[in-house]
């Protein structure tokens, strides 16, 4: 079992071909249940969904999962998930929001919201495309170096590393959410096809340790080599280290 890797010049090639294996998918089933992840990195393949969507792809039948929310932040925070996907995708295209899901990280009780987002899931019938990016410490949504290969949803501390990598988001790093609700390893491979994103050369290094390395949660995207359909779609800059092997 090997991970298929497409290489494309840029960014915006990335996120063009990312676009259009997701349309693809809804185009053949209407009725798709999609992982969806934040970041920087799936912005720009979030628009490109938009334009799709402009040009008469409809998303009325899809359901979504996003991957993983900050614990402690209002679902209408600026900088919660939520607002990040109602910006750059719920609210640019004909989702149904009652079949949008997130992990409830405001939750009172967060290891009830973390089985509710494992039953919700279970009773959408899985993922059948799950997005992805990968950290620079090789992190899978915030599945951190050192995480479980049969982790399930569940409340995580942020490793230092990825606070200090999101704090661009915020204020000041002191307002960085310490703990998350991530889906788990176990989780994301029960995807029936995985499709992680990456470029920059600030990537480089994870990219090439989760494919060529050893199977090591020190590098959780290595986990990822068990799926039997994961495709690493990277820009040139983030297959520098592969292409140099
Ligand atoms: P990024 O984050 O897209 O903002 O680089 C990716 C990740 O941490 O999974």
């Amino acid at each position: 079992m090997s991970v298929a890797v497409q290489i494309v010049p840029t960014p915006e090639d990335l996120a063009s071909t990312a676009a259009n294996i997701f349309a693809s998918q809804i185009q053949e089933y209407p009725d798709s249940v999609l992982g969806l992840a934040t970041g920087s990195t799936p912005v720009d393949t979030y628009a490109r969904l938009a334009d799709l969507y402009e040009n008469g792809l409809s998303f009325e039948d899809v359901t979504t999962f996003n991957l993983d929310e900050y614990v402690g932040l209002r679902q209408g925070d600026p900088q919660s998930y939520h607002s990040f996907m109602t910006t750059h995708l719920f609210d640019q295209v004909d989702l149904d929001p009652s079949r949008t899901h997130m992990p409830d990280g405001d939750s009172e009780d967060l290891d009830e919201a973390c089985e509710e987002y494992e039953r919700l899931l279970q009773d959408a019938g899985g993922i059948d495309l799950q997005l992805l990016g990968i950290g620079s410490n090789g992190h899978i949504a915030f599945n951190e170096p050192g995480c479980a290969e049969d982790s399930l949803t569940r409340v995580v501390d942020l490793a230092p590393e990825t606070v200090a990598a999101n704090s661009r988001f915020f204020d000041s790093e002191d307002d960085v959410p310490g703990q998350a609700i991530t889906a788990g390893i176990a989780t994301i491979l029960s995807a029936d096809k995985i499709l992680l994103l990456a470029y920059g050369e600030n990537k480089a290094e994870a990219v090439c340790q989760a494919l060529a390395g050893e199977i090591t949660s020190d590098c959780p995207a290595s986990f990822l080599q068990k799926h039997p359909d994961c495709t690493f779609l990277l820009d040139a800059k983030a297959a520098e280290l592969l292409t140099e092997q």
